[in-house]
């Protein structure tokens, strides 16, 4: 049965490229993002498909240093708290990850915690009561982050930007109560060169795979 490699088919094509080099960056230089920029990777945002093409997604940005900096260490201080309650499972498997990523510690503290020092944030939210909205944002989100890295943008998706919510900076960003943040992405120039955290292939399941032809 013929394979494909995956260093063949990242050769192969702009598209794969672009997929297998994405990483999420946590260090970012001290460079704007030129609006224009932003203008296009979130309209590469607003392609993705939606559930009956609903297109619940609202982007929220994000640009200037002292807001974000502000921001992040508020968000920083709920996110400390929300982090013991996921149970000491999750815990372990953090730190885990801290022992296997120990430059990662150093977002541990201060202003760059939540947000990487990265130059734009944008909150993504949709609608509290659409189902279908938590993949579409999904989708939207890759979208953003690929559009970001065929532009020469790094990017990184901060879950924990949704404790946004829970701090007294909500008011500054002007979201209706009948939206919620789904996702935060942060992007930017990147200044480090992540390897690719481990990927599994015990989770595909071929019921009856054809043989190659
Ligand atoms: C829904 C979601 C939430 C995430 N939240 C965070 C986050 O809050 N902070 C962070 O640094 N990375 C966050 N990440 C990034 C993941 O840690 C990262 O995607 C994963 O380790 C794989 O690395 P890669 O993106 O470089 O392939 C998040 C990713 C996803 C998909």
């Amino acid at each position: 049965m013929k394979t494909v490699l995956i260093n063949k088919a990242t050769k192969s094509s702009e598209t794969l490229k672009t997929i297998y080099g994405r990483r999420s960056v946590r260090k970012y230089k001290d460079i704007p993002v030129n609006n224009e920029v932003i203008d296009q990777v979130l309209d590469a945002g607003r392609m993705a498909p939606s559930a009956i093409n609903r297109q619940p997604w609202k982007f929220y940005v994000l640009t200037k240093k002292e807001t974000i900096q502000s921001l992040s260490k508020e968000i920083g201080k709920i996110a400390g708290k929300e982090f013991l309650k996921i149970g000491p499972k999750q815990i372990l498997k953090a730190v885990g990850h801290l022992l296997h990523y120990p430059h990662d510690l150093r977002f541990f503290k201060g202003e760059y915690f939540i947000f990487h020092g990265a130059p734009v944030v944008i909150f993504i939210t949709g609608p509290r009561d659409n189902e279908w909205a938590p993949l579409d944002i999904g989708m939207c989100s890759q979208n953003i982050m690929l559009a970001a890295k065929s532009l020469g943008l790094d990017s990184c998706p901060v879950g924990m930007g949704k404790y946004a919510e829970q701090t007294k900076n909500y008011s500054q960003l002007h979201i209706p109560s009948t939206e919620q943040i789904y996702l935060s992405i942060v992007l930017g120039y990147g200044d480090e060169k992540p390897e690719m955290p481990k990927r599994t292939r015990d989770n595909i399941v071929y019921i009856d795979r054809m043989e190659s032809w």
